[in-house]
Formats: structure tokens, sequence, C-alpha cells
């Protein structure tokens, strides 16, 4: 399978899915496998929630806040995540900004910024991306559209034992502030949480890494197959 995945053009894969589900070590891993970038879209909305906490910006504010975004320089590296130069990786992964991270992605103004930047970083193809809307907004012709979920309360315990998060670790409160903010991501107007019509769906609940990552690639080189 390798071979098929090495010798091919440069793709564009969208991972999307809910919190926990497991897209960022899936994404990670097989962008490594392919000598891909990844790129974490969520990051960049926790980096717009923190700065505009930080500012005192509301994060009601639509306009403001959309402003604001657009001045920053947010990067978002393999592992680490900088605004105007400052490192914000542990910073952005606490329940004050969950809140707010989903709180500024309602707005279209915000994500109009961020799409457009998303969109550039995936100019030369070679990308896995993540997040809500990568398959469905950001890149509806993507090569591979990946939808990653898992039981809700798989999910709340892989976040409540994540490292890069800090905040409550009992699973039933992990679970409770996790499911109100997936709610939140599906029925906003703009840019909502589903499943692409094009995308293929995987469960990740009960599987290991591995198996996860072994069945994405399966779906990748299945695509390219086809494609021939
Ligand atoms: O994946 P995450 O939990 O780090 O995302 C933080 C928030 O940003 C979450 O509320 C969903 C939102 N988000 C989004 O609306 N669109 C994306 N492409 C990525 C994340």
């Amino acid at each position: 399978m390798a071979a098929v995945l090495h010798c091919m053009k440069t793709l564009i894969i969208a991972i999307d899915g809910p919190s926990g589900a497991g897209k960022g070590t899936v994404a990670r891993a097989i962008a490594s496998e392919l000598g891909y970038r990844h790129v974490d879209s969520g990051a960049m909305y926790r980096a717009v929630g923190w700065q505009a906490l930080r500012n005192g910006v509301p994060l009601e504010d639509e306009g403001a806040v959309a402003r604001m975004a657009a001045g920053l320089r947010i990067e978002v590296l393999a592992n680490a995540v900088s605004i105007d130069g400052l490192d914000v990786t542990r910073e952005i992964r606490t329940p004050a900004i969950d809140r707010a991270a989903a709180t500024v992605a309602r707005w279209p103004q915000v994500r109009a910024v961020l799409v457009e930047r998303q969109r550039r970083m995936g100019q030369g193809g070679a990308i896995v991306m993540e997040g809500r809307d990568i398959g469905t907004v950001v890149f509806p012709d993507a090569d591979v559209k990946v939808y990653l979920d898992a039981a809700p309360e798989e999910r709340a315990r892989r976040r409540a034992h994540d490292p890069a998060h800090s905040g409550p670790t009992e699973v039933a409160l992990v679970k409770s502030a996790l499911t109100a903010r997936d709610e939140g991501d599906r029925t906003r107007t703009a840019s909502p949480l589903y499943v692409a019509r094009d995308a293929t769906l995987v469960d990740t609940t009960g599987k290991s890494v591995a198996e996860v990552v072994a069945e994405v690639l399966g779906v990748i080189s299945g695509k390219l197959r086809t494609e021939k």
C-alpha cells in the first residue's frame, strides 16, 4: 500500500469530525507517513479566541474579533502554535479557550479570515488538514475526505487523558462540556459540522490508533485506485 501512496500526485486530505474522535493523532500519523504537512485548523480558532480574551475584545462582537483575527500572524506548525511569534501551544488548550474558540468559530466573518488562510496553505497540495468544515467548505474538492467519529463516552475519555489539554480529568465533566460544544458546532449556522456527501465515515470507537491509521491509509489508496 505504501508504494501506491508514495508514487502519486500531491493530495489534499481533509479530516473532519467532533472533538476527541482522534483527528489530531490520526492526521499527524497520516501526514508523517506520506511526508505531508499536517495542519490543525482548530488551533487557529483557538488562537483567535485566546487573543480576543487577552486583548479584551468581546467574543460576541463579530466584526471586532474578525478585524483582530485579520491582523494576527498565526503559525500552526507540527508541534507548536504561535501568535505574532509568541508560543501559545499550551495556553490554547484549556477549558476557557475551548469555550472561546467555539464562540468565535460561530462568526462567518472570522471564518472567512481563517478559511482564506487555510486555502492558501493547501495551494500546493501535500497537506492533511483536520477540523470541522475542511471537506465541506475549505476544500470541497479535496482528493480524500474522511470523517472520524467515536462514541461520546470514548471521546470524553480520550480528551480527559490528553496531555496536551489542561482542565478537569473527570470523564463525566469532560463529557458534558464536550457534548455541549459539539452540539454547538453541529447546529451553528456558519459552516456547521456534518459528514460531507463524499466523505468516508470511520468510527474509531474501540480501535487502536494503529488500526485507525491503517484504515484511513486504506481509504486513501482505495480512492487513488478508483481514480486511475
Ligand atoms: O478541534 P478543536 O477542538 O481544537 O477546535 C476548536 C474549536 O474550533 C471547536 O469549537 C470547533 C471549531 N472549529 C471549527 O469551527 N472549524 C474548524 N475547521 C476547526 C475547528
